[in-house]
């Protein structure tokens, strides 16, 4: 009988493939052989030395001291692409969002709550409507950094909604270029995919090379009109520097999956709880890849994805 411990609540889909005539699962355990989670930000003295392996529900694996338990000998195994498409949908939400007086619009419609008149209301909506005008993102240059599972998906979307795509990747798997539909013109660096793009979106794990990443040199080389959506994590960015940039209006937009302080709140900022990948679907393929790898590990000593 393998024991897994779970961190954070994980799809039933996933805990499904972990057979209960093998598998003990539950929050409490003096040794659990396994470690199964989502975001829980976990500490090495929850990895108790009975642990042989650790699975992240999820992509970014930052909230696992992955070097203690590398050399520990635990492997850590995570799911890129299992909630990819999830992540793709809110960043196409996050362009038009960024693009369109879709929630000025819905704020303005929300203080007309108590007029009665309909009349009245359609005369008032066609003289107020204007300030809500936007821009389409059919035929401007779409920016991705970072190539992998989301940055590709990303990629594709922007080629189907017309727009120009461009990328960047400084770690690009030979697979991952193959697979990349070669209207993406690749830039050779990232201050070429900056200096050219209307909309940039990051598509990266934070790794020391990536702490920082976008910074005021890079930010100080953009178009002004330009929209960066971060739905990554909020590490790769300078936050100060990208509040300088908006303030400076070297920077149109901010669109973000991280509230964060001096960014709440501006108008020229949209920021979401990290709700990337928070969609039925996603849950239930992050849990049954981590619940698999798990198994196969346990079973079989095979390592996947770790
Ligand atoms: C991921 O790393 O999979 C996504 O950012 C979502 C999450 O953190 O759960």
């Amino acid at each position: 009988m393998f024991k897994v411990l779970t961190r954070n609540q994980i799809s039933v889909k996933g805990l499904d493939r972990l057979p209960r005539q093998q598998y003990e699962i539950a929050s409490e355990f003096s040794s659990p052989d396994a470690i199964l989670l989502r975001s829980h930000k976990l500490t090495m003295e929850e990895v108790s030395p009975s642990v042989m392996a650790i699975a992240r529900a999820g992509a970014g694996v930052n909230n696992i001291p992955v070097a203690d338990c590398t050399s520990r000998g635990i492997p850590v195994f995570n799911t890129p692409g299992a909630n990819a498409n999830a992540v793709k949908e809110l960043v196409i939400a996050g362009m038009t969002l960024g693009s369109r007086g879709i929630l000025n619009g819905m704020d303005y419609v929300n203080t007309l709550g108590d007029m009665t008149d309909g009349a009245e209301m359609s005369k008032l909506l066609e003289k107020e409507k204007k300030r809500f005008k936007g821009q389409e993102l059919m035929g401007k240059t779409l920016g991705v950094v970072g190539l992998g599972a989301i940055g590709s998906l990303v990629a594709r979307a922007g080629l189907d909604l017309g727009m120009d795509v461009i990328g960047y990747d400084p770690a690009l798997s030979v697979d991952a270029a193959w697979r990349l539909p070669s209207s993406v013109r690749r830039m050779e660096n990232i201050a070429s995919l900056f200096a050219r793009a209307d909309y940039i979106s990051l598509h990266l794990p934070v790794l020391d090379a990536t702490r920082g990443l976008v910074n005021a040199e890079l930010l100080s080389n953009c178009k002004p009109t330009l929209k960066l959506l971060n739905f990554a994590r909020e590490e790769i960015v300078d936050n100060a520097a990208i509040i300088e940039a908006l303030d400076a209006g070297r920077l149109e937009r901010y669109i973000a999956d991280f509230p964060a302080p001096g960014l709440i709140g501006r108008d020229d900022v949209i920021l979401m709880p990290h709700i990337g990948a928070s969609t039925d679907e996603a849950e239930e393929n992050c849990a049954i890849m981590a619940a698999e790898q798990l198994r196969d590990f346990l079973e079989n000593g095979n390592i996947k994805n770790s």
